[in-house]
């Protein structure tokens, strides 16, 4: 079956150590996904480059035609991999403002793998008093294993049982094996359909 994996990144900078995360993160779900037969296609989409649009969605309470399509993207996909930057021991404000635009039903009984990096790894826990919260709120299937990146992760080796390496691989093999024994998700644009106005009105 071909599969989708939509990739979230709310890093800032550029080069951003969250889109790294995000790359290792979506390769090894992609060979996971690979190994249980499926065909894989990732969508990458960095927030950054719909920082105005974001804003603008909240401000008018719809989205850019733009907006519109990474909406359609998420929701459509088999699994949603969401990678965050720790700002203030929380994610940053790109990442919940995607949040809050998404139509709540988008993520319902998805599969969904949360990441950050940090710079920090007393902050790890951000994963999960502040990610898993908000994806369990929006009644997401969330991983159990949630990859935390601070600075000393990186090129510290693969061989630990606790490597980010290995963190990366469960993580992976448990959104792999969540999506592998769903059907493909369906969902309705709101705004495709939208509830008539005098319906609202209570004229019909
Ligand atoms: C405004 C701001 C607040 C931050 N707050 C924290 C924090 O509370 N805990 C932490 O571990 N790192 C914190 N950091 C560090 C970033 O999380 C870290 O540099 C991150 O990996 C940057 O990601 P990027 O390379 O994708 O931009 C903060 C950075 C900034 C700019």
């Amino acid at each position: 079956m071909r599969r989708t994996i939509a990739v979230v990144s709310a890093g800032l900078r550029q080069p951003s150590s969250t889109r790294m995360l995000a790359d290792r993160l979506a390769d090894a779900a992609r060979r996971e996904l690979e190994q249980l037969g499926a065909e894989v296609d990732v969508e990458v989409i960095e927030l950054r480059d719909h920082a105005h649009d974001l804003v603008n969605n909240l401000l008018a309470g719809y989205p850019s035609e733009e907006l519109k399509r990474v909406h359609e993207t998420v929701a459509g996909a088999d699994a949603l991999i969401a990678v965050t930057p720790t700002f203030s021991a929380s994610f940053n404000g790109f990442f919940k403002m995607f949040v809050e635009v998404l139509d709540d039903t988008a993520l319902v009984d998805k599969p969904v793998l949360v990441a950050a990096t940090g710079g920090t790894g007393r902050h790890s826990l951000v994963l999960e008093h502040a990610l898993r919260p908000v994806f369990t709120y929006l009644h997401a299937v969330v991983v159990p294993t949630a990859v935390f990146a601070a600075p000393e992760d990186w090129g510290a080796g693969d061989t630990a049982e606790s490597s980010l390496v290995h963190r990366i691989d469960r993580a992976a093999g448990e959104l792999a094996r969540e999506v592998d024994r769903r059907d493909k998700p369906t969902h309705t644009d709101p705004f495709d359909n939208p509830t008539p106005f005098a319906h609202l009105l209570g004229a019909e």
